[in-house]
């Protein structure tokens, strides 16, 4: 009996479902967040877990997961603006720059998997350089307002506070 309903349900569910896709065009990647929110939300506090991996190493296999989730993310964010919809200015300097975030956390993804924090600790630079390229060929008023952009990640202060860095390159 109860299993019939559980199947009810299900059959109901599915019906709902393929009423509320879409049979027109073929959808294709869309952007939702503006290139300003993908870098505030998603790669920006993404590599500032790898940057202070030193000081907020992870203890135990919950939070190794989390800096995991945070490497995937950022290596996966690469994919995100090499959207062609997102490319901003010269596409192939564009890709390839965006790839140096891509290599980058891919590289942070595959140390943290294997829980190795001296690893993790080699990569700040690169993870570093990958955001500051971008960042001096796309905004004109790069090093202005940012005057640390030529600070190698070891000079940055630490984060002043808890769970919140304002401290990676922006
Ligand atoms: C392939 C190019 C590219 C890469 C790689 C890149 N950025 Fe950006 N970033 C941009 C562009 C373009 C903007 C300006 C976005 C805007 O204002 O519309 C930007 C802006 C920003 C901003 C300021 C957003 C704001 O509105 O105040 C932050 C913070 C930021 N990026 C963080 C990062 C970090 C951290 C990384 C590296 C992990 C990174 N970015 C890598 C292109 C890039």
């Amino acid at each position: 009996m109860a299993r019939k309903i559980v199947v009810a349900a299900l059959v109901a569910g599915l019906a709902a479902a393929a009423a509320a896709r879409d049979d027109g065009p073929v959808p294709e990647p869309e952007p939702i967040g503006t290139m300003s929110e993908l870098m505030i939300k998603l790669m920006y506090p993404a590599s500032d877990a790898i940057l202070y991996v030193e000081s907020r190493a992870p203890t135990n296999e919950v939070e190794w997961n989390e800096l995991q989730a945070q490497a995937l993310l950022l290596a996966e964010s690469a994919n995100l603006i090499m959207m062609p919809s997102r490319v901003v200015g010269d596409r192939d300097e564009w890709m390839r720059d965006a790839r140096l975030m891509f290599d980058a956390g891919a590289a942070a993804y595959e140390a943290a998997l294997e829980q190795d924090l001296d690893a993790l600790i080699a990569l700040n630079e690169q993870v570093y350089m990958s955001c500051v390229v971008c960042h001096r060929r796309t905004r004109p008023d790069y090093g202005r307002n940012y005057k640390r952009f030529d600070d190698p990640p070891a000079a940055a202060s630490p984060p002043v506070e808890e769970g919140r860095a304002r401290n990676g390159p922006r």
